[in-house]
């Protein structure tokens, strides 16, 4: 393996839901001007674009990328640019060039620079075959072009290691619950969704049925989840590093819609199940993360009950 450029982070995708909450974490811990947040797009405002640098980016632009790790001193590449599953399945085609081709991107740079790689998967990794509580190891046999990018991206990211040294991670992220920013077009939105609407409308009509039961994890467990992963030692990385198991909590949205009645007065919500049902009823309720325990110490800390007081305060405060 070549030597890094450099031990600068770069992101990828930086301006979304997860980068938004992940390179606040990064800058606090190895300081602002180490870690570079990138993105295809630029938002007015955004607080990335003023805590640190910022840099355009498409991680389908394999020069550009290039001349930025060298350039820009990069060791490590969050790589979270991706199109999730609402938009992946309306532009099929558009979400598999964004994520596998730009997890090849990254993978090749990554390869060439000798940089670790930090690259998410999702529970959308599983079909309706897949156990209600999906163990690590079961058969992938996702029903969405979303989840066969990322099955895609985990067997990439094992191979890169496997033949060439390349240390890629991941984590199969349940569905992510967060108030800093809004979700981006994936089916578990309704969990964020509801939220703002309850405040600003005390009235939600919730695209997936009453019954609808989804892993999902608070952004707080997640940041920690994936910094944690990436430093873990590696000899603590097992076969699963493609993608790991991480279980948060598991509610239905009926749970959900109830848990946040009880603390905002007059809350009412509708069930007005659209397509996105049945991405979510072709995942499990839940999953089994006893692999991710087990190598690398992993534990959840937010429940249904601390994430509602949590999201409510925050979003709250913030108003
Ligand atoms: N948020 C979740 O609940 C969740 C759950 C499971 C997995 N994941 C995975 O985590 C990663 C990050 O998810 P997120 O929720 O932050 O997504 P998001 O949609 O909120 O953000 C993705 C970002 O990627 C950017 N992007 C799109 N095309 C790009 C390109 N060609 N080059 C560079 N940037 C580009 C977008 O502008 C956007 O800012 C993805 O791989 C996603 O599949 C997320």
């Amino acid at each position: 393996m070549a030597e890094p450029p450099g031990d600068r982070i770069l992101v990828t995708g930086a301006l979304g839901q997860i980068g938004t909450d992940l390179v606040g974490a990064l800058r606090d811990r190895h300081g602002s001007d180490s870690v570079i947040a990138s993105d295809v797009r630029e938002v007015p405002r955004h607080p990335l674009l003023e805590d640190g640098p910022f840099r355009l980016l498409s991680v389908l632009d394999g020069d550009g990328m290039d001349s930025m790790v060298r350039e820009e001193e990069v060791g490590e590449i969050y790589h979270l640019a991706a199109i999730l599953s609402a938009t992946g399945e309306k532009k099929p085609e558009l979400c598999q060039r964004v994520n596998v081709g730009g997890t090849i991107t990254v993978l090749e740079t990554a390869k060439e620079h000798g940089l670790r790689v930090f690259s998410p998967s999702s529970i959308a990794v599983f079909g309706p075959d897949a156990p209600r509580t999906a163990p690590q190891v079961t058969p992938l046999n996702p029903t969405t072009t979303y989840g066969m990018t990322k099955v895609t991206g985990e067997m990439m990211a094992l191979n890169y290691w496997k033949q060439y040294g390349v240390d890629a991670r991941g984590i199969r992220y349940p569905g992510l619950i967060s108030w800093k920013s809004p979700p981006g077009g994936g089916t578990t939105d309704y969990a964020v969704e509801i939220f703002h609407a309850a405040l600003n409308e005390r009235h939600y009509d919730c695209f997936v049925g009453p019954d609808t039961r989804l892993p999902m994890m608070y952004i707080d467990d997640a940041i920690r989840g994936t910094i944690e992963l990436m430093e873990a030692p590696t000899e603590s990385i097992g076969p699963s590093r493609g993608g790991y198991n991480l279980s948060g909590m598991s509610f239905t949205a009926g749970d959900l819609a109830n848990a946040i009645s009880e603390r905002v007065d007059g809350f009412t919500c509708e069930f007005k199940p659209d397509e996105r049902q049945q991405y979510a009823d072709s995942w499990p309720d839940d999953v089994d993360d006893s692999t991710a325990r087990e190598d690398w110490g992993w534990k959840a800390e937010y429940d249904l009950g601390r994430m509602v007081n949590e999201m409510l305060d925050r979003l709250n405060d913030q108003s």
